[in-house]
């Protein structure tokens, strides 16, 4: 079987896209591999991982430069990996319900525009939640509320600051995002007449 496509979208540090490329090196990612990186920032450290690791890396910012890139490289799906900017029309539309997200909260709370980041451990933390934790979702136009695929929880110390929370969340990203990835790769990518509600239901 041919394996599927994916495209990483990132704009900062790539931690998120580091574990993805071990999880398909790994097999915890097995019928896919990453064939593009795309940045929305040249100087991100996320590029360099790409070119590390032997994946084409490119920074491009207009979302129609990206889709045209995307169909180059015969993409299946599109995965944001600490992507900081809102992706748009052109994107959504042909790439429905082909879209994945990894959150730095347990949405619906601390999501939405300017949700992102350090931003949403600070507003955690004013907000005295006991617990945060990760959200991957499919992208749809509102931003961070499209269906929810899977979560992971950690707790919120005290005394914790918003860098003490990220690095306990990162890390539970490290291992929802790829597991998540491979069981949407193997259940839905692969079965291109099953709908997302029926993969959904079977998690
Ligand atoms: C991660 O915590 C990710 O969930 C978050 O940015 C960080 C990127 O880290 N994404 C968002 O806030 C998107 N709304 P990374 O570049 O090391 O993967």
């Amino acid at each position: 079987m041919n394996k599927k496509k994916l495209a990483v979208l990132v704009s900062g540090s790539g931690s998120n896209l580091g574990a993805l490329i071990q999880a398909v090196n790994g097999g915890v990612i097995k019928n896919a591999g990453i064939s593009l990186v795309i940045s929305s920032r040249q100087d991100a450290y996320a590029l360099i991982r790409a070119e590390k690791a032997g994946i084409p890396a490119l920074c491009i910012r207009q979302d129609e430069h990206i889709l045209e890139k995307l169909g180059k490289f015969e993409i299946d799906a599109v995965l944001l990996a600490g992507y900081m900017k809102i992706v748009t029309a052109p994107i959504l539309e042909a790439y429905k319900d082909r879209i994945l997200n990894i959150h730095p909260s347990l949405l619906p709370e601390f999501g939405g525009k300017g949700m992102y980041g350090m931003r949403v451990h600070e507003e955690v933390i004013k907000a005295g939640a006991p617990v945060s934790g990760c959200t991957v979702h499919i992208v749809t136009e509102n931003v961070d509320a499209g269906p929810i695929l899977g979560q992971a929880t950690v707790p919120v110390l005290p005394g914790d600051t918003p860098d003490s929370l990220a690095v306990r969340v990162l890390k539970e990203e490290h291992i929802l995002y790829p597991r998540i990835v491979g069981e949407f790769v193997d259940s839905f990518l692969l079965n291109n007449d099953q709908t997302l509600s029926s993969w959904k239901s079977r998690l």
